[in-house]
């Protein structure tokens, strides 16, 4: 079976304690179940990772991604400036997928900057949880076109 990577960058092992308004009740652990669902009904595995450290993340993508066929991440605040983060996905040449729980358009001016979107094939923001079931749907879609 094919591997996707789900990535989760600061703050986001918070999930269900942090701001409902903007993020939502389900925890980390429910958003890992829910992707893996919805995944495994596409036909893919998934390979999951959280950390509140920039380098983890870093070295999670550069060990995992010769292993795996594409790539969903919420980078957390790291999205707004990390752009070793964002070097890391260019090169791990894998199509990725950006997602945020809450509507980063809509939130303070530092919030609407993403320096990872452009080296993603999509952004989905704002939708809470769904977000991350339209994120396997696009790298599915995205991975039947390149067949
Ligand atoms: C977030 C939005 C970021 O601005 C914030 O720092 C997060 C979560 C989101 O999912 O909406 O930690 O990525």
């Amino acid at each position: 079976m094919q591997a996707i990577l789900l990535i989760h960058g600061p703050n986001l092992n918070l999930l269900g304690v942090r701001d409902s308004a903007q993020y939502g009740t389900i925890t980390l652990s429910g958003l890992e179940k829910l992707v893996s669902a919805e995944a495994l009904s596409l036909g893919f595995n998934v390979k999951t990772f959280q950390s509140n450290h920039e380098g983890a993340l870093i070295d999670f993508i550069q060990t995992e991604s010769a292993n795996a066929k594409g790539i969903i991440i919420n980078p957390g605040a790291l999205t707004h400036y990390s752009y070793a983060l964002r070097d890391a996905l260019c090169d791990a040449r894998l199509p990725c997928v950006e997602v945020h729980l809450s509507d980063i358009s809509k939130r303070e001016d530092w919030r609407k900057i993403s320096v990872t979107a452009d080296v993603c094939i999509a952004q989905v923001m704002g939708k809470k949880e769904a977000g991350y079931a339209e994120a396997v749907q696009l790298l599915h879609k995205h991975l039947l076109k390149k067949k």
